[in-house]
Order: structure tokens, then C-alpha cells, then sequence
């Protein structure tokens, strides 16, 4: 039998929730936004959200309404802040890790601090990465995202196993 997959994101500006709406279509799954209550729009929003992401500060999230405990594999996304994630997807997993039965990462990014960023959820979680993807504002641009069809098959596939 499949397994259940939720993608969880968090977005800014919209370029993830494009790229969570592109891998839930491909993997026909539900998808859950994170909203961040504290205001990050125009440029003290974007100072606040670069310095509480760089000191690794939470912040107050939405309640959310897809029980993650209900899902094999959660495939979270956050744009890249300050080389890290957003402090909305680290409340998220902080909250929720222990219900977390396999995870897989995605995020965009201006085109620096991927791998960094990919790291420090993974260490977050506790838990390896069924797969990972990023994307840069080129490449959103350019609507060529290398990478995409094999994050999309290595999470089909091994929900089929
Ligand atoms: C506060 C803040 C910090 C950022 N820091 C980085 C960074 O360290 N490296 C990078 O390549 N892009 C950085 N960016 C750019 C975003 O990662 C990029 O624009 C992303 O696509 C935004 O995703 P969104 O549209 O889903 O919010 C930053 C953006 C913001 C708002």
C-alpha cells in the first residue's frame, strides 16, 4: 500500500508554496502552510526574519490541521534565511519532530546556504532524509529546476515499498 505524505511549508514571498503546490500535485498529497503570527513583510519584517533565523529563534505559528503522526513521511520546505531555515519551519519541527515518522527537505534559496540549511533540519529532526531538492531565484526564473523529477521519484518509490 502507499504511504500517506504531507508537504509542510513555509513561505515568505511564495516561491516554496509554488514549488509545495508543484510536489504535492506530482505526489497527489495534502499540504499544510505554516503562517508565521509575527510580522515579516517589508523591510523590518525582513531584517527580523534574517536575525531570528540567524540566532535560531522560534516564533509563533499557526495551529496546524494535519496531524503529522497521520503521515509516513513529511516533506517539509522553508525559503533560505540568514543560511538557515525560517524560524516558522524551525517551530514547526521543534513542536512536532517526535511525531515525525520519516521526513524529506526541500528549500529556495537566493542561491547560498543549502546545504547548511539542509543540515541543520536534518540535525533538528533527528532523522536522515528520505530526499532533499533546492531551487534558486535563477532557476524559478528560468522555470528549470534541476533536481525536481528525482526528488519526486525517490519519494515515490519508496513509498511504494
Ligand atoms: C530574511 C531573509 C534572509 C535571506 N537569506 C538568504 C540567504 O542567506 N541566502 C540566500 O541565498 N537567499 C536568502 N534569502 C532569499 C530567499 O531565500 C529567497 O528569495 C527565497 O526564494 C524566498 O522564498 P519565499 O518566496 O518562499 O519566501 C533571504 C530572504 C529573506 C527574506
Amino acid at each position: 500500500m502507499d504511504k500517506k505524505i504531507l508537504v509542510v511549508f513555509y513561505s515568505r514571498t511564495g516561491t516554496t508554496k509554488k514549488i509545495a503546490q508543484e510536489i504535492a500535485n506530482a505526489l497527489s498529497c495534502d499540504m499544510e502552510e505554516i503562517i508565521d503570527k509575527k510580522d515579516r513583510s517589508g523591510v523590518r519584517g525582513f531584517m527580523s526574519g534574517g536575525k531570528d533565523a540567524m540566532k535560531r529563534n522560534l516564533t509563533e505559528i499557526n495551529n496546524i490541521e494535519k496531524d503529522p503522526s497521520n503521515y509516513d513521511i513529511i516533506v517539509i520546505g522553508t525559503p533560505v534565511w540568514a543560511a538557515n531555515m525560517t524560524p516558522a519551519i524551525r517551530t514547526y519541527i521543534s513542536k512536532y519532530k517526535d511525531s515525525f515518522k520519516n521526513v524529506a527537505f526541500f528549500c529556495a534559496t537566493g542561491g547560498t546556504g543549502i546545504e547548511r540549511t539542509l543540515i541543520e533540519m536534518e540535525v533538528l529532526c533527528g532523522k536522515k532524509p528520505v530526499a532533499t531538492f533546492s531551487v534558486t531565484s535563477r532557476q524559478m526564473k528560468s522555470e528549470i529546476y534541476p533536481g525536481f523529477n528525482e526528488f519526486i521519484e525517490t519519494i515515490r518509490n519508496w513509498s511504494k515499498q
